[in-house]
């Protein structure tokens, strides 16, 4: 019986890299995408892999969202929470917006996502939660107070909710993953980066396909004595 999987923010950069590697594991997964269309297309028109519009910052959405996956696909047993946004800019120039975007969607979406899938996976006695925490949630970093607030949130979140699944064979992890070459990094001004790459101690950004290996391993069938953990892949930048 092959299992079922939502990767929010799943067509794109590290979801991607996601979503194809619990595909390869033998799992149904369905990326979930909040804007993209045409990026979310071209995606499934690649892979083969169904994408689901809606946003994780949207409670009733994920609950509909979810619902609606459990139905075509069969009962969720995973739910990896990628999907993640920024809005840097220092206290001075960050707004009111700013801060509430990030938070409602990056640690948010984790609780609408959970709240809409826990109690099955309670009751079916199995599930695999995986959040995409950051580096930046863990050391902080300039410019990304709302950002680095969220990511932190989300290994609180995760060790929390790792207490009350563990009875019920529901594992909760964070990734922390370090700067990845994908969109969102490619954003950082270009000057800013390169002092950035240069105190990774192996010398060089990492790739999404290293950030879904560790996700791949913690939802397989036989990790279930991993939970509230947090796997660091950084390239070695914050060993914490
Ligand atoms: N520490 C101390 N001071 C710093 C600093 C730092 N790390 N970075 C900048 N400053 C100083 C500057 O030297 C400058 O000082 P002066 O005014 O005295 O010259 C002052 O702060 C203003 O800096 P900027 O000119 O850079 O300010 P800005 O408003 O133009 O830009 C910023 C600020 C938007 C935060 C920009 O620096 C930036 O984009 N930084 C990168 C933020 C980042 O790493 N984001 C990660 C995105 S990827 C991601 O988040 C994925 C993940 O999980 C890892």
């Amino acid at each position: 019986m092959s299992r079922v999987a939502i990767v929010t923010g799943g067509s794109r950069g590290i979801g991607e890299a996601i979503s194809l590697a619990l595909k390869a594991e033998g799992v149904k997964v369905a990326a979930n995408y909040a804007g993209n269309d045409e990026r979310a297309k071209a995606f499934t028109e690649r892979t083969g892999i169904p994408a689901y519009k809606w946003d994780v910052s949207d409670y009733d959405a994920c609950q509909k969202g979810c619902a609606r996956v459990a139905e075509e696909l069969g009962p969720v047993d995973i739910v990896v929470n990628n999907a993640g946004i920024t809005r840097d800019g220092t206290i001075l120039k960050m707004t009111y917006e700013m801060w509430k975007e990030v938070i409602d969607t990056n640690l948010g979406g984790c609780f609408n996502m959970a709240k809409a899938v826990f109690p099955s996976m309670r009751e079916r006695k199995f599930g695999r939660i995986v959040n995409i925490g950051s580096i930046n949630g863990q050391a902080g970093q300039y410019g990304q107070v709302n950002y680095a607030a969220a990511k932190s949130g989300i290994h609180g979140f995760t060790k929390a909710l790792a207490q009350e699944g563990a009875r019920f064979g529901v594992t909760v992890n964070a990734i922390a993953p370090g700067y990845i070459d994908t969109d969102m990094v490619a954003a950082v001004p270009a000057e800013v980066l390169e002092k950035i790459v240069a105190k990774i101690p192996v010398g060089r950004l990492g790739q999404a396909s290293e950030i879904a290996r560790g996700v791949a391993f913690l939802c397989g069938d036989d990790a279930g004595f991993i939970t509230g953990s947090t796997l660091s892949l950084n390239g070695g930048q914050h060993m914490y």
